[in-house]
């Protein structure tokens, strides 16, 4: 699937009739909010985890050297905590440009921190898109973050902006923790 998905996004969903839905942000969506919202509500989502396995080739890196941006991948049983916001349909027009290198839209079931459930939409960047890279060894993460950096700013900023996001969200995300550890050092040694 080509890395730009904005035209199938388009296609993929209809809000007619719709006044208002929810959206699931779990990466940047946490903590760069450069869109309207009417209300936000901490939020899980169950059967998905935090990877760092999307390549960022137009926000935290460049097509030549491409950083790690978060994606998520099935896992049954995970619970991914992350910020929703009750959104109108048309600031899908802005977020579908924002989320275009790879992410696709999907319906998932929200639950609120105070256990009431509703329906949202969540950018998944699934492995069959073409800026997907996957797995690799933390270490090796944090040392591409390290020496990325686009037109949104350094890699690294991204990483520590969400982990602390998510501190902020009282969640322990273990891949995401491990990642800035290592990132950290690696400033340190100047790596
Ligand atoms: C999200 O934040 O929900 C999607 C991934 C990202 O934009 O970092």
């Amino acid at each position: 699937m080509s890395a730009n998905t904005i035209e199938i996004n388009r296609a993929r969903q209809s809000f007619d009739g719709v006044s208002a839905i929810w959206l699931f942000g779990y990466g940047s969506l946490i903590y760069k909010v450069d869109f309207p919202f009417l209300e936000q509500r901490p939020a899980t989502i169950r059967g998905w985890q935090r990877r760092f396995w999307q390549g960022s080739h137009d926000h935290r890196g460049t097509p030549d050297a491409p950083g790690r941006v978060v994606t998520l991948v099935e896992q049954p049983d995970a619970v991914c905590k992350g910020m929703a916001y009750r959104v109108s349909p048309s600031v899908f027009e802005h977020l579908d440009v924002r989320e275009k290198n790879g992410y696709l839209r999907f319906t998932t079931r929200l639950t609120f921190d105070d256990g009431c459930h509703g329906d949202g939409v969540v950018y998944i960047a699934t492995e069959d898109n073409e800026a997907f890279l996957g797995h690799a060894p933390d270490q090796d993460i944090a040392r591409q973050i390290a020496g990325a950096a686009g037109p949104s700013g350094p890699n690294s900023e991204y990483l520590l902006r969400l982990a602390d996001s998510l501190r902020q969200l009282g969640t322990e995300c273990a891949h995401t923790f491990a990642i800035e550890r290592h990132l950290k050092t690696a400033l340190l040694d100047g790596d």
